[in-house]
């Protein structure tokens, strides 16, 4: 995977969820586009959702900010009423795709293996994929953190090569901090990013993981930004509720750097 040598640059995603129409989050991304100016210390992007993404990537052109899906199918093209294939988000002009986010998990159902066959269906077609873990509240007061990531990286990554050069991301999102108000430390973050960077390399080799970057997803708003990029390892942010406005998405995409 990405990565002999390969610079990481810090990385900011906005996760719109199911909120924003279309002209919502066309007039967001030009504000958005306009406010931020040339960032080329950092990579910024927004997550809309599927009917919102033309227009986000057409707003984003000419600007520093690019457009990710928040899934994705794994097959090209075919008779799955209802899906989106990479081939097509990438036509569209998105550049990534959240993949295995925790409430695709939960609700729809979505596997370890699925996960697998969307991260390979991305790299494939050129997408950037966005892949989340984390462990829920039970598991984590069970003591079974480095348990779940143990299961969850080596099988999200089960189709990828260790030789593999093309670029990927994984979202450390502890389940009990999403939408909750509740955050890891930027300690305990840290750590639980160290051992998930150790899984990468057990499955793909330590320079595949010195290369991919690895977020911190949960409960992130202007008052810990800084203090959770300011730890060594986490590599950039996966924002959920906190990337609906404008002010307090400019706010963590302006991060200080310690
Ligand atoms: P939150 O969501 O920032 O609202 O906690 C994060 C996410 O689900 O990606």
């Amino acid at each position: 995977m990405a990565h002999g040598g390969r610079k990481r640059v810090p990385l900011v995603v906005g996760n719109w969820k199911m909120f924003k129409t279309s002209a919502e989050g066309a007039r967001f991304v030009r504000e958005l586009g306009e406010e931020l100016g040339d960032v080329d210390d950092r990579e910024v992007m927004v997550a809309p959702a599927f009917t919102g993404l033309y227009e986000a990537a057409k707003a984003a052109e000419g600007t520093a900010l690019s457009v990710a899906a928040q899934d994705v199918f794994w097959e090209w093209e075919g008779p799955y009423t209802g899906e989106v294939s990479a081939t097509m988000l990438a036509a569209l002009g998105v550049k990534a795709a959240i993949i295995g986010h925790s409430e695709r998990r939960r609700y729809f159902g979505e596997t370890d293996e699925a996960v697998a066959k969307k991260v390979w269906a991305s790299l494939e077609q050129g997408l950037l994929p966005i892949m989340c873990v984390g462990e829920t509240e039970e598991e984590r007061e069970a003591g079974l953190t480095e348990e779940v990531l143990a299961r969850q990286v080596p099988a999200g990554l089960a189709s990828v090569q260790a030789q593999d050069e093309r670029p990927m991301v994984i979202a450390y999102e502890p389940v009990w901090a999403i939408g909750t108000g509740k955050t890891a430390t930027p300690e305990v973050a840290r750590d639980v990013i160290r051992q998930v960077r150790c899984q990468v390399e057990k499955t793909l080799g330590a320079e595949a993981a010195q290369g991919v970057r690895i977020l911190y997803g949960g409960s992130v708003g202007p008052d810990n930004i800084d203090r959770l990029m300011a730890q060594p390892g986490i590599d950039g942010v996966l924002v959920g509720g906190a990337s609906l406005q404008l002010g307090s998405f400019v706010r963590i995409a302006r991060y200080e750097k310690a």
